[in-house]
């Protein structure tokens, strides 16, 4: 950040600072009391980001027999041994009252009409052995979304900036030299391309994740892996990120960019076939279609390359014509542009990379190793997912969570902000001459990652992307260094250090484990351990301690 300061045009100061207006930054800021000012930050227009897109819905334990016990034992288990149990109880416990929170924002979830019962309508996805998903049609996130930006507006003690970019935290040293403070962030505006300080007694990361870092992604492009990338080079810890989640059925249609077929498809019938019409889900997992999803990815992977397929089929044709209509609105609409029918045919799905289940570790409370810096959401690894996400538990975890930083800053309200030292030097010079290549460099790295750090890895292949890497790391902090800062150029950056962190994880780890699938480490070891990544730490870490 040597250059920065001749673009920084204004300092802004709030008690806190929340940076992504997804689930997790929203429900925050509707959270915190009137008497504390908010910065709300957002990279684009506030809707935007993956809530908006979620379909299935959000999990949460209703009646018998379902019970809490059900929901942290299926989350467990779909999370390969690495879930950490207090957070998975903790969240579990917490689910009824956050869709209750969630009905008194006036998000309206779907109802059972049969028999007139007013309840929630519950359905099922990969992983629960049970009805527990509330959802709203096949758009719970634009619902959700929708309800917590009408009542952020409403507040008068929140400051919405959209279409700003946080491009790196600012820390402070404390008196003990192991206690780093952050103190605030740099923010581009991008409408003017001017550089801000915004300063905050607490900041809170929850920029969502970094799956666009894989050339074929159900997420929006807003989860570049910003709030990763920025935690790590202030010093965080970040946990566990080889393990990014495929998600097993997306469109597969030229102009679809990925458009995700919600498992509640699965949920609610829809069955797996190859163009032969044969099922195969059977062969893998008595779960059949419903079994967690690195298992179905995983297998559809197989399949299409034994058959030398580009894509299988997901069937829900079969069902009547008005249900699917009414059930999926979204996903019937959507496929009949690329003149699908799915009440009359199969729709052609491949996977694509879909949730980020590492992430910035946190513990129970959301702080970061960094004082009075918390991360929220997707951008957090708080233990709840382990080794694979279950379905439907990552709105609550956002959720979840805000409630914790809320808890939190309570204890530390009263604290002083503290200066931020504006010692930089700026080189800043000129704007990028040729964006062209920061086009073809993000293609590129997008490209490596999906053909050399997929759902299926090798050693070699590993080592060869590492290597790759490794070049870009060295030409995007030079090209940082000496061009005028860009939306573009800020987000290559820090796509460049996810592939780095992703690739680290993975080589570090020593076996196969959830979504982690290495042929030359095909077993599980007895005992899981997180790979935790520092930058303190040099790149060949051996953190994960063999056994
Ligand atoms: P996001 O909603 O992604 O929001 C991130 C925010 O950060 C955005 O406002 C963005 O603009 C901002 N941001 C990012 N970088 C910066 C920066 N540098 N500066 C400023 N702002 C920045 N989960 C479920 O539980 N149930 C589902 O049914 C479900 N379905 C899904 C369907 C799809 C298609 C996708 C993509 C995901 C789905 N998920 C689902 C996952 C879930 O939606 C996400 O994990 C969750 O919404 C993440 O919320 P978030 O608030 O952490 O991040
Ligand atoms: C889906 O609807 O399949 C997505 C659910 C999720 O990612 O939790």
């Amino acid at each position: 950040m040597q250059k920065i300061l001749k673009q920084v045009e204004k300092t802004r100061v709030f008690d806190i600072l929340i940076i992504g207006s997804g689930a997790a930054g929203n429900s925050l800021a509707l959270q915190l009391p009137s008497d504390m000012s908010i910065g709300l930050i957002s990279k684009t227009e506030l809707h935007e980001g993956s809530t908006y897109y979620a379909q299935g819905g959000i999990s949460a334990v209703f009646s018998k027999p379902d019970s809490i016990e059900l929901h942290v034992e299926d989350t467990m288990k779909a999370g390969a041994g690495l879930c950490r149990a207090n957070i998975v109880k903790a969240v579990a416990n917490d689910s009824k009252e956050i869709i209750k929170w969630l009905l008194d924002q006036g998000v309206k979830f779907t109802k059972n009409n049969v028999g007139a019962n007013n309840k929630l309508h519950l359905t099922k996805e990969g992983g629960h052995t049970h009805p527990r998903i509330v959802h709203a049609d096949d758009k719970t996130g634009k619902v959700i979304q929708d309800s917590l930006i009408s009542g952020v507006k409403k507040k008068n003690n929140i400051e919405l900036y959209t279409h700003h970019v946080a491009i790196d935290l600012i820390t402070k040293d404390q008196k003990d030299k192991n206690v780093k403070r952050c103190v605030g962030c740099y923010i581009l505006n991008k409408k003017n391309n001017h550089i801000d300080i915004f300063k905050a007694k607490f900041i809170v990361l929850a920029t969502g994740g970094a799956n666009k870092v894989y050339l074929y992604t159900s997420n929006p492009d807003t989860s570049s892996g910003d709030g990763i990338a920025m935690a790590y080079r202030a010093g965080c810890n970040i946990s566990n990120m080889e393990f990014m989640q495929f998600h097993p059925t997306c469109l597969y249609h030229h102009r679809a960019k990925s458009f995700l077929i919600s498992e509640s498809l699965r949920g609610e019938g829809g069955k797996l076939l190859l163009p032969n019409g044969e099922q195969f889900m059977h062969k893998y997992d008595s779960r059949g279609v419903l079994a967690p999803r690195d298992i179905v990815a995983r297998a559809i992977d197989n399949e299409m390359k034994i058959h030398g397929l580009e894509y299988v089929l997901l069937d829900i044709s079969h069902k009547k014509n008005l249900f699917i209509k009414e059930r999926f609105p979204n996903i019937y609409k959507k496929c009949l542009e690329f003149n699908i029918d799915i009440t009359k045919s199969a729709i052609p799905v491949v996977p694509a990379t879909h949730y980020t289940c590492g992430g910035i570790d946190i513990d129970i409370n959301a702080r970061t190793n960094i004082k009075n810096l918390y991360a929220i959401g997707e951008v957090a690894h708080s233990g709840l997912h382990g080794a694979n996400r279950m379905a439907s538990n990552s709105l609550l975890e956002c959720i979840f969570f805000s409630r914790k930083v809320l808890k939190d800053i309570e204890r530390f309200k009263n604290e002083d902000f503290e200066d931020v030292h504006k010692d930089f030097v700026d080189n800043t010079t000129k704007s990028i001459s040729e964006e062209v290549i920061i086009k073809h460099s993000w293609k590129e790295i997008r490209t490596l990652m999906w053909n050399y750090v997929g759902i299926v890895r090798t050693n070699e292949r590993l080592l060869k992307a590492k290597n790759r890497i490794s070049i870009y790391k060295k030409e995007i902090e030079e090209c940082f260094s000496k061009n005028k800062i860009s939306c573009d150029l800020i987000e290559l950056r820090n796509l460049i250090y996810i592939a780095e962190i992703i690739i680290t994880s993975a080589l570090t780890r020593k076996e196969s484990r959830g979504l982690h699938y290495n042929v030359d480490f095909p077993y599980t070891n007895k005992i899981a351990e997180d790979t935790v990544i520092n930058k303190k730490i040099k790149n060949d870490l051996k953190l994960y301690r063999e056994k």
